[in-house]
């Protein structure tokens, strides 16, 4: 070994001894013959100094053409600093006195400083990924990583979940995500398509009879991409039989309450929230509430006709529905400039607007009423709405009045903005866990103008809603469930239909034809007709899942090479063209 201490390790207690170190140059000053170094590595930094009269003239020079990002070897004794202690460092207490300097290796001037407060532009971080990653915020973030997927493992061990991996080259099934294809070079004009999560597999083990199935699995699909979504991204996938929703349910929430326990040294409650889809998206807007602040959302359909304000009465005219939420007492910290930006964030999601109402001292007069909406509400009306919207001093209302859709994804985005940027009631370690669970099986796909799975076509739908599968599909709800965190999807799964009648009758409300299931899921059919047990799992997103607990600002800074906004690897510079033999060798051109 090089080194007989790490560089996060020495404390008093080391005092007077002789160790070495290796790292790299954090930092180097030079104060008028004494040269102080700190030396980092992953477990911290030391700061080791040059004292002429100790390490002799020799090291003493060659320490004065130390450059950041060299690569030492000191070996030295440790001193205490005395008074010059330095509390926010580990190894604060002492320092390490040089007598032998070795240097392993030189460094170009780095693009960005690694200090961890220094503000780099993401850019440059990913084209020097390498270096990036010495930074000690992102060695944080992959530490805490190792130990979530190691803390998830040992619980499952003990649980009797076996690991088993399934293959990344599968078969392409509709429906789900856009696959990445990869050609055949065996078969001509043939494609593997690229995993978008062991999906299949894994029920295909429940017939196997490997009950309690894990998987730390790398997922592929070809989306588009935001803060919380990569082309590859890790799944902590499990199934198991023999099972109900309670089952999983409890066994992620375990999950979860030991991975809080042992990373964050936080108890979380027992058992979670839970609420139905149906309740989520009528109050929040959405299926992954942010539950860190309140502002439901409140019906007042039936209230609008009466309203006396001709906008909200021809959206109930039309059909559509008006719903309102209130920000309670949030009047002074929305000014009318904050309101209208407020309210083209709402047109750019597609509201015609986003009436509101500012409430002043005395809710009681129409005077105290103000906001383009207010002065067309009738006297009784205000009445009503003041109660139903528990109306009091300096409140502000927001209205919408739409399809339910649009109001939907309008009122639930301004609860997000208000709550977490406008007000900021949200905190980042107040951790707000929520079952949504019980979705419609299907939901009305408006481009393809049909039915298609919520979750997956494997869903089960409750036992008491089979019946209406040919009649009225759109009223089937599944027993399914997903786990929000703080506004995230951090997981979903599903309890899977395990019988071949009721998968046909989900294929046939589809409008899948027999012929089409049979070739398109075939090998599932098939496994289901010899014996398949009743079983159901999940899948969390590994990579969101840190992400929340490091409270990092993007999915990016939780994996190591992380592809960028656009999909691409600017450090690999990948993806990048291929040559024409190439192309040929797998089929896509014939001549070249
Ligand atoms: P689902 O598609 O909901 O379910 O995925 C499970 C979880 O994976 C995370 N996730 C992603 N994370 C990063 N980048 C992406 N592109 C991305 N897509 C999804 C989310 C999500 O909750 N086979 C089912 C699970 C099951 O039914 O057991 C599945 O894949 O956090
Ligand atoms: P208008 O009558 O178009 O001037 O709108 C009056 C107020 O109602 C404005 O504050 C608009 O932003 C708002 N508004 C208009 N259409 C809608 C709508 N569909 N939902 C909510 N507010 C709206």
């Amino acid at each position: 070994m090089l080194r007989t201490h790490l560089c996060g390790e020495l404390r008093a207690s080391h005092i007077d001894q002789t160790v070495t170190l290796c790292g790299w140059v954090a930092n180097r000053r030079d104060h008028g013959g004494v040269i102080f170094v700190d030396l980092r590595d992953r477990d911290g930094l030391t700061q080791v100094t040059f004292d002429p009269d100790l390490c002799g003239k020799e090291s003493h020079e060659l320490a004065n053409r130390i450059r950041s990002e060299w690569v030492l070897q000191v070996t030295g004794t440790v001193k205490s600093r005395g008074e010059r202690v330095n509390p926010n460092l580990a190894t604060g207490a002492i320092e390490v006195f040089v007598t032998r300097l070795v240097i392993l290796n030189k460094a170009e001037t780095p693009p960005f400083e690694l200090d961890e407060h220094a503000k780099v532009g993401e850019e440059a971080r990913l084209k020097y990924r390498f270096l990036d990653l010495r930074r000690p915020a992102m060695q944080r973030n992959l530490i805490i990583r190792h130990r979530v997927t190691k803390v998830v493992r040992d619980y499952c061990d003990a649980q009797r979940f076996i690991e088993v991996e399934t293959p990344t080259f599968c078969k392409y099934t509709p429906g789900g995500a856009r696959n990445f294809l990869v050609p055949s070079r065996m078969h001509a004009g043939m494609f593997y398509a690229m995993a978008e999560s062991p999906q299949l597999f894994k029920q295909l083990l429940m017939v196997g009879g490997y009950d309690r199935y894990l998987q730390i699995a790398r997922c592929y699909r070809d989306e588009d991409l935001r803060n919380d979504r990569q082309p590859e991204f890790t799944q902590i996938d499990f199934e198991m039989s023999f099972i109900d929703m309670d089952d999983i349910m409890g066994l992620a929430e375990g999950m979860a309450r030991e991975v809080w326990r042992k990373i964050l040294g936080v108890e979380l409650p027992a058992p979670f929230r839970r609420m139905t889809w149906t309740e989520a998206m009528l109050k929040y807007g959405n299926d992954k509430p942010d539950l860190r602040f309140g502002m439901p959302i409140v019906e007042l359909t039936d209230w609008a006709p009466t309203s006396g304000f001709s906008v909200f009465q021809k959206a109930v005219e039309a059909k559509g529905v008006v719903r309102a939420l209130n920000a309670k007492g949030a009047s002074e910290q929305l000014s009318r400039r904050t309101l209208d930006a407020l309210t083209e964030f709402a047109k750019g999601l597609g509201a015609k607007g986003l009436a509101w109402i500012k409430i002043g001292a005395d809710p009681a007069k129409a005077e105290d009423w103000q906001g383009p909406a207010a002065k067309n509400i009738t006297a009784e009306a205000r009445a009503e709405l003041a109660r139903r919207l528990e109306v009091g001093p300096g409140d502000v209302l927001f209205f919408g009045a739409d399809s339910v859709k649009g109001v939907c994804t309008v009122l639930g985005a301004v609860r997000n903005e208000l709550g977490r940027n406008l007000l900021k009631l949200a905190r980042g370690d107040d951790w707000q866990f929520l079952w949504v669970h019980s979705a419609p099986l299907f939901e009305y796909n408006e481009e393809e103008k049909s039915l298609v799975a919520n979750h997956h076509p494997f869903t089960a739908p409750y036992a008491e809603h089979v019946a209406k599968l040919p009649s009225d599909p759109a009223a089937v709800l599944s027993k399914s469930y997903d786990m929000v965190l703080n506004g995230n999807e951090i997981g979903g799964g599903s309890i899977r239909i395990h019988d071949a009648e009721t998968q046909a009758a989900v294929f046939a409300a589809l409008g899948i034809s027999p012929e089409d299931a049979k070739q398109k899921f075939g090998f599932l059919l098939h496994a289901l007709g010899f014996g398949a047990p009743p079983h159901g799992g999940m899948a969390f997103g590994l990579d969101r899942l840190i992400m929340l607990i490091t409270q990092a600002e993007s999915i990016r800074d939780v994996i190591a090479f992380p592809k960028n906004q656009k999909g691409r690897d600017e450090m690999l510079d990948c993806p990048t063209p291929v040559s024409d033999r190439q192309l040929k060798e797998l089929h896509i051109v014939t001549s070249a």
